[in-house]
């Protein structure tokens, strides 16, 4: 399938990555919590893996309102997750094993507890009251206009301040106010952030809420949504038109690029790009001078249906700029694991999305435990932490997601201490394990780490263009890498079978079937999906 060329193999482009939360991956000191010693312990696995860079969500001072998302102290690492040293640490052994770390940065706001924040909110002239998103009330007292909050569609995006009588925004929670970014000394400020942690070493940042940085000058009301928006806008009522992916986003998004940039090694820029606009989505990419990889949620947000899962992939192709590279991924910690979203954790449909995300052109990412095909863990009554779950219980929560990774089947899991009770409960463990997957030929594990070496070792499945096959319709999905591949899927659970296919199968989901020779119909079972090198 063409050998790869290995000066020309870049990290982010070439490779797999891989999302790690930290407070679930390995716990070092039997507290019940993962901590960076955790992740610096298991680097030898996501070598083993194939794993060319991690991103691991944030690992900053926080009161954890919402989870790391709020942040108290942009340049400190979290006491319960460890130490800098500790971060250097995990660094320069990642390093040795080629692996690059990337960590998220959250600049669309701090904690209310951040230093900036606190000054801010003290009196209506301190040095840092311009620093945050202020207003006055509406005519008749009330917020200064109609945008809604991210986590709760029914409640307004703006908190009364009695103290000085003004509005302050908040997207997320009240204890998440966000930054103004119109005001260049909050862009001074990250510009330091980014430096700080560049000069540690760390490749890149994972940049969240990228999209809905900077808000209307005018603070605009945003307008309804109409029938033919996408559901999970209609959720809100109103079209985020004034406080997201304002047209001026672009110029700090290649602001931060230019700081990237500055590096040697160039530092990625990977944007949680959460638009539902695929032109929208596109332009995050700029003229190869924004970010480097932007997070697809059309894709994490289809069904799991052929044609849907195709229009996501396609569209994307079709809109993206030349130099742009894509990245695909089913799930992360605010969306249901895909092993029980999509598939509703059947074995034989977990591994046909796994191939699908190793098949496409752009770079896969895998949330911790996907290799494994980890379900979701149910996750009840006083163990909700997520704050979105507390409000609106485990269906929309997000801790079913972010449960401790089951390194064994063993008390513990060998996330933690035998006998020490996790943060998070550990789920079915005895089922889905490293430890018992590691050298079964038949298991998830093994075919994930078969999966990424294969792509490893193909250009074509690397680097080759996608192009739709003609037996596509809504229930295969089949396309081409370039000349000499194929992938071939089946979402549907009646067998199928596609002409003029002749080659040999590098990988099935079945792998009986490895290394079978296709002379004209490629037949596919029930859920199984195969890479075809084509003669
Ligand atoms: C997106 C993050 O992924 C999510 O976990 C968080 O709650 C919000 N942004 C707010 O930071
Ligand atoms: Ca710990």
């Amino acid at each position: 399938m063409g050998d790869a060329a290995a000066d020309d193999v870049v990290w982010w482009r070439d490779g797999v990555l891989y999302q790690i939360y930290p407070r679930s991956y390995a716990d070092t000191n039997g507290d019940g919590v993962g901590d960076l010693r955790g992740i610096t312990s298991r680097l030898d696995y996501l070598q083993w893996l194939g794993i060319t860079g991690i991103w691991i969500n944030p690992i900053t001072a926080s009161p954890n309102d919402d989870w790391g998302y709020d942040v108290s102290d942009y340049c400190a690492v979290h006491p319960e997750l460890g130490t800098l040293d500790d971060l250097d640490d995990l660094v320069a052994e990642a390093r040795e094993r080629g692996i690059s770390v990337m960590l998220d940065l959250v600049p669309n706001h701090s904690s209310d507890r951040h230093a900036w924040f606190v000054d801010a909110r003290h009196d209506r002239a301190s040095e840092h009251r311009n620093y945050y998103v202020w207003a006055d009330p509406a005519p008749d007292g009330g917020p200064p206009n109609n945008w809604v909050n991210t986590f709760d569609p029914g409640a307004s995006a703006w908190t009364l301040d009695t103290a000085s009588g003004q509005y302050y925004l908040n997207q997320f929670l009240p204890t998440q106010p966000d930054l103004n970014w119109w005001d260049d000394r909050v862009r001074d400020e990250f510009d330091r952030i980014y430096r700080f942690w560049y000069d540690r070493g760390v490749a890149g940042f994972r940049i969240d809420v990228c999209h809905a940085v900077l808000k209307d000058a005018e603070l605009r009301d945003n307008p309804p949504t109409g029938p033919d928006d996408h559901w999970y806008v209609q959720m809100y009522g109103q079209r985020f038109v004034y406080n997201t992916n304002r047209p001026e986003v672009h110029d700090i998004l290649r602001r931060w690029r230019a700081i990237a940039d500055d590096y040697d090694p160039p530092r990625v820029l990977l944007g949680e790009t959460y638009v539902l606009d695929p032109n929208a989505y596109a332009a995050f990419y700029g003229n190869d001078d924004e970010l480097h990889l932007a997070f697809n949620m059309m894709l994490l947000h289809a069904p799991f249906d052929a044609t849907e899962l195709r229009a996501a992939v396609e569209t994307a192709e079709a809109l993206l700029p030349a130099d742009a590279w894509p990245t695909w991924t089913g799930g992360n910690h605010d969306n249901h694991r895909w092993a029980t979203r999509w598939c509703n954790d059947d074995p034989a449909r977990v591994r046909l999305c796994m191939l699908m995300l190793m098949g496409l052109r752009g770079t896969p990412f895998l949330y911790y435990g996907d290799e494994i095909g980890m379900p979701d863990t149910p996750v009840e009554g006083d163990q909700i932490l997520d704050p979105v779950g507390r409000m609106f219980g485990p269906r929309l929560g997000r801790d079913n997601e972010r449960t401790p990774m089951h390194w064994n089947g063993a008390p513990g899991a060998g996330f933690t201490d035998p006998g020490v009770t996790p943060w998070q409960p550990f789920g079915a463990i005895a089922t889905h394990n490293v430890a018992d997957q590691t050298g079964d030929p038949a298991s998830m594990l093994t075919f994930t780490r078969d999966l990424i070496a294969l792509r490893r070792a193909s250009t074509a499945l690397r680097r080759g263009p996608y192009a739709t096959h003609a037996a596509s319709d809504d229930t295969i999905w089949v396309w081409e890498r370039g000349p000499d591949v194929l992938v071939a899927l089946n979402f549907g659970a009646a067998p199928r079978s596609i002409a003029a296919v002749n080659g040999t199968i590098a990988i099935c989901t079945d792998r009986r079937r490895d290394g079978e020779s296709i002379a004209d119909t490629l037949h596919l079972g029930a859920f199984e999906g195969v890479v075809v090198e084509r003669r």
